[in-house]
Order: structure tokens, then sequence, then C-alpha cells
């Protein structure tokens, strides 16, 4: 496990773009999976930025869904569905047959999380995920206790994870389960980075970076990947014992 500490949340939504469009650049149809989240915003910002400038092709890459909320629409300002539309996909011209999500509406939602395990399969797996780190450890939706050989899967939220995730969401709104990609994908994806930012994440990242590796701690089971990354800014890495930033 690397890890990388910025200066402040433009250094690393700047770092962040950089490994991505890297990522890109030397495999252009790449499968990758990104999160939705506040965190990453700054990092897209950048990513359709550089796109502009000509730089980056990405025409062939393929994205999958981290994860979705169960019941909430597409249309919904508060779905990922709506949100990857809107930072990544709209700004970069993607075609949608490009794109593979989760559909929070579907009527068999085991059913959904086959297809994108087959779905995933097919293209051979992913290439390059980032992914946020929850107050609550979480990835994804891969809540604490969640058994770490998980592929996709349908989850009961914790209810730090439902009242957070109001946020996102322009009214108040039922968050009951969530339907994520499991660790079993994030341990099979040839490389993994985890980005938290600021001084509310700082506990939760020092646990994740120091505390023994535990299912009870999702973001911990990273550090057993062959190719994952911590890129935090300094205000998350601010209780890093053994780190200074
Ligand atoms: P955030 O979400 O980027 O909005 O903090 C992170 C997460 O819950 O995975």
């Amino acid at each position: 496990m690397k890890i990388s500490i910025f200066e402040d949340y433009d250094q690393l939504s700047i770092h962040v773009a950089e490994a991505l469009l890297k990522v890109v650049l030397e495999k252009p149809d790449a499968v990758l999976c990104l999160a939705t989240g506040e965190t990453p915003i700054g990092t897209y910002a950048q990513v359709v930025e550089q796109a502009r400038v000509g730089e980056v092709d990405f025409s062939k890459v393929r994205f999958v869904a981290l994860d979705e909320w169960v019941g909430v629409p597409p249309e919904n300002s508060g779905s990922c569905h709506f949100f990857l539309h809107k930072h990544l996909f709209e700004p970069l011209s993607i075609n949608p047959k490009q794109v593979y999500l989760f559909d929070g509406m579907a009527k068999n939602i085991e059913n959904e999380c086959r297809l994108m395990d087959d779905h995933i399969a097919k293209l051979g797996g992913i290439d390059f995920m980032i992914v946020g780190i929850g107050m609550n450890g979480h990835i994804g939706f891969n809540e604490p206790g969640i058994p770490e050989d998980r592929y996709a899967h349908v989850v009961d939220l914790d209810e730090m994870t439902q009242s957070v995730g109001q946020k996102y969401f322009e009214q108040e709104t039922i968050l009951k389960q969530g339907i994520t990609l499991g660790m079993q994908h994030l341990m099979e994806a040839k490389s993994v980075m985890v980005i938290a930012n600021g001084s509310k994440k700082s506990a939760i990242v020092a646990q994740a970076i120091e505390a023994p590796i535990s299912t009870q701690l999702p973001a911990s089971l990273l550090r057993k990947h062959r190719d994952s990354m911590f890129f935090i800014d300094a205000a998350a890495a601010s209780r890093l014992s053994k780190i200074k930033p």
C-alpha cells in the first residue's frame, strides 16, 4: 500500500486526476470504476478540463458502477447514476455503450448483482478504481462486518450511511438499502485508489491505515491489495501517528 499526502483538496484533486489520466493514456480501453460522493468532485472537474484541452481520449474507456441507492431512480439528483452523468459522462461525451451502471429500481435486485458480476467478468476485470471512504470506514456500500469474499450484493445500510447520505439529496429520502460491488471486486481490481480529504475524515483514515486490518473496517482490507494507494490531503492525514504530512 502506498500513501500520498497533498497540501490541500485542490492538490489532491490534481494528482488523483493525473493518475486517472495516466491509466487511460497507457490503456485507452481501460475498465474504470469511479466513485460518486463529495470527495471526487474536484478530481472529475480536473479530468474534464484535461480532456477538453485534448490530451486524453476517453472514447474507448469502459465504465462500471461502484454502487447505487436501492429504490432511488436515475433521474433523482442524489442517485449515483445522476452524479456520474453530470460530472463525467456528459462533459466527456461518453457513449452510453461505454457505461454499465446498477439500476437501483430493478425489480429483481439480486439479479442486478449477478448481471454486474457477469459484465465485469466479460470485460476482463477492472483496471483502476477510485473510491472514497465513508465516515464508518465503508468502501462503496461495503459496510462494517461485510464478508470480504463478496462480489456485487445488496446491503442493509448502516444508520450512519443512511443519515450521512442525506447530504446528496435535495429532499429527505429513505435510504435503507444499497447495491454495491463487493470487496472481492476491489481485491481483484488491478489498482485501487482510496481518496479522502478534510479533518472530518482524519479519524477514520487513521484507523483504515493504522488499526489492525479487519472486516469491521472495510477500508483497512485494501492494505492487503497488491496495488492500493491512499491519496489524502493534509487535513485527512492529520491523525496518522506514523506518517506526518
Ligand atoms: P463522500 O463519500 O465522498 O461524500 O465523503 C464517501 C463515501 O461514503 O464513500
